[in-house]
C-alpha cells in the first residue's frame, strides 16, 4: 500500500503537460476489437484503468504492444473469444463497453457486470435496452451480461435514450457501427469522448455523423480497417490542475488542451475570481486575490462537470462567503465531504445539495480517498491546506491520473509517494 504525503500552502508555479483522457481511452481500446485488423493508438494515458483494459483485450487474444510509454498497437485479427473474465471487469465502470464491441465483431458478448467508483446505483439498463433495440438479445444471469445478436446480424434501427447517458450512448454506437443499415440515436450525450470515439471509429472506417450533438447517425458498414489515431486531451485531468490552482494559488500553464472543452469550467473559475488565459492549446491559470463564493450546478457537457465537483468544492471551501453546490448527475458524490470536515471545512449535505460555508483555512488531516475524483479533491485540499495531509488507498487516484505527484512536484508542490504499513489505513467513513 501507498500514501501521499503532502506539505500544503505552497503556491505552485510553472508549466504542466495534460494526458490523453481516460474516458475516451477506456473507450476507443475496447472499439479496437471491432477492427479485423491492427489500430495504433496515440496518447493513451498511463492509468490503472488503461492497463486494466489492455489486460482484457489479451485475454480476449488480441496481439497488444506498448510501442512507447503513450502509444499502442493493438493487433484483433485473431481474436477468437467473446467472455470476459470476471476478475477483470468487476474492477472498473468501463468494462462495459466490452459489451458493445465484442457485440458488434461477433455478434455475442458475456461480461460481468461492471464495477468502478461508488457513486450511487449506477444501472446499464439504457445499454441493454440499445442493444436489444438493435435486435440482440440481452440476459443478465449470476452477475454476467449475456447479449446475442440474431442470426442475421444487428440491425440499424431508432434509440431514443430517457437520459442522455455518455456510457449507453458509446455503447450504442460500438454495437450499431458494423449493425445492417441506419441507427439513429436521439438524446445521445454530448462529451467531448464521445466525439472521440466517433473520430475513431471514421477513422477506421465507420460512418457515424453528428457525435457531439444530440442525435447521432450512425450508417453501419461490413468491417473496420486499421489505423492511427490520437487520442484528446483529458478535459477532467486538465480542470483539476485548475482548481489547484484556484484554491493553491499560483501562476501555471496547462499545455495540450484544448481550451473550448475547458469553458465549462474556466468559466466558474474566472466568476470565483481567477484568471483564466487561453492560448492556443494551452490555458494560464492564475489566482491573485481572494476566491468568491459562487453556485454550481452539475449538468451534462456543455455544462459544468460531475467529474469536476469534488475539486471545485475543494476551492469552495476556502471561498469569501456560502456556496451551494448542485450534484445533477449522481446521487452519491458527496463522500469526500465527512473527509473535508477532518480538515476544518463546513459543510452540509442534503440530498444533492452542499452548502460550503468557506474558512480562513484548512488544517492538514490524515484522509482517505473513496473514489477518483474525491482523491482528486483531497490533494487539492491537502496543497491548499496548513500543515501535512496524508491521503490513502491513493488507488482510487491513481485509476485517473498519470502521475500526479510528479507533475505536481514539477509545479512546485511538495507532495511525495511513500509506502504505507497495512495496519494504518483508516476504513472510509459513510456518514454523508
Ligand atoms: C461516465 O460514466 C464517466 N465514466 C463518469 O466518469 C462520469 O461521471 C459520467 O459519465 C457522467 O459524465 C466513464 O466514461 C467510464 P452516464 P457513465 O451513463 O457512462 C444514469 C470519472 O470520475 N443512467 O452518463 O457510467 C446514471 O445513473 C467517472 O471519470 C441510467 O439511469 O455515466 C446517471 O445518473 C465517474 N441508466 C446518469 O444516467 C443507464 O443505463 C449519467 O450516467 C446509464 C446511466
Amino acid at each position: 500500500m501507498q500514501k501521499y504525503v503532502i506539505n500544503g500552502k505552497k503556491p505552485l508555479y510553472g508549466t504542466v503537460e495534460i494526458s490523453g483522457a481516460k474516458n475516451a481511452a477506456v473507450a476507443i481500446l475496447p472499439a479496437a476489437l471491432l477492427v479485423d485488423g491492427v489500430c495504433r493508438i496515440e496518447n493513451i494515458p498511463q492509468i490503472s484503468d488503461v492497463t486494466l483494459i489492455l489486460r482484457i483485450l489479451q485475454e480476449l487474444g488480441a496481439d497488444v504492444r506498448l510501442i512507447n510509454k503513450n502509444t499502442v498497437q493493438i493487433d484483433s485479427t485473431h481474436i477468437n473469444r467473446y467472455h470476459v473474465p470476471e476478475k477483470l471487469s468487476r474492477q472498473m465502470r468501463a468494462s462495459y463497453y466490452f459489451i458493445g464491441a465484442l457485440l458488434g465483431r461477433f455478434g455475442e458478448a458475456v461480461v460481468s457486470m461492471p464495477g468502478g467508483c461508488d457513486l450511487g446505483t449506477r444501472p446499464i439498463d439504457l445499454h441493454i435496452k440499445s442493444f436489444q433495440s438493435l435486435g440482440a438479445s440481452v440476459n443478465v444471469v449470476a452477475g454476467y451480461v449475456r447479449a446475442s445478436a440474431p442470426e442475421e446480424g444487428l440491425k440499424g434501427t431508432s434509440i431514443y435514450l430517457d437520459q442522455a447517458s455518455v456510457g449507453a450512448t458509446m455503447n450504442a454506437m460500438l454495437a450499431a457501427s458494423t449493425a445492417h443499415g441506419l441507427t439513429i440515436i436521439e438524446n445521445a450525450a454530448k462529451e467531448p469522448h464521445i466525439v472521440d470515439l466517433a473520430n475513431f471509429l471514421n477513422a477506421m472506417g465507420a460512418d457515424i455523423m453528428g457525435a457531439g450533438t444530440d442525435v447521432i447517425r450512425i450508417r453501419g458498414v461490413r468491417e473496420l480497417h486499421g489505423g492511427t489515431y490520437s487520442i484528446i486531451p483529458d478535459q477532467i485531468e486538465a480542470g483539476t490542475y485548475m482548481a489547484a490552482v484556484a484554491a493553491v494559488g499560483g501562476d501555471v500553464i496547462i499545455k495540450n488542451v484544448i481550451p473550448k472543452h475547458l469553458d465549462c469550467i474556466s468559466a466558474k473559475l474566472m466568476e470565483m475570481g481567477v484568471h483564466v488565459e487561453e492560448m492556443g492549446d494551452a490555458v494560464r491559470v492564475r489566482r491573485m486575490g481572494e476566491l468568491r463564493r459562487i453556485n454550481v450546478r452539475t449538468m451534462p457537457y456543455p455544462g459544468f462537470p460531475t467529474d469536476m465537483q469534488p475539486q471545485i468544492a475543494a476551492c469552495l471551501c476556502l471561498a469569501n462567503g456560502t456556496s451551494m453546490v448542485n450534484e445533477g448527475i449522481w446521487e452519491n458524490r458527496y463522500r469526500y465531504v465527512s473527509e473535508f470536515r477532518r480538515m476544518g471545512a463546513r459543510i452540509q449535505v442534503d440530498g444533492k445539495v452542499a452548502v460550503i460555508e468557506g474558512v480562513d483555512r484548512l488544517m492538514g488531516a490524515t484522509l482517505c480517498a473513496c473514489d477518483l475524483r474525491a482523491g482528486a479533491a483531497m490533494v487539492i485540499a491537502g496543497l491548499a491546506a496548513e500543515g501535512t495531509t496524508e491521503i490513502s488507498r491513493i488507488h482510487y487516484i491513481e485509476r485517473g491520473y498519470e502521475k500526479l505527484v510528479e507533475k505536481f512536484q514539477g509545479l512546485g508542490a511538495d507532495i511525495k509517494l511513500v509506502e504505507q504499513p497495512d495496519d494504518e489505513t483508516r476504513p472510509h467513513s459513510r456518514a454523508v
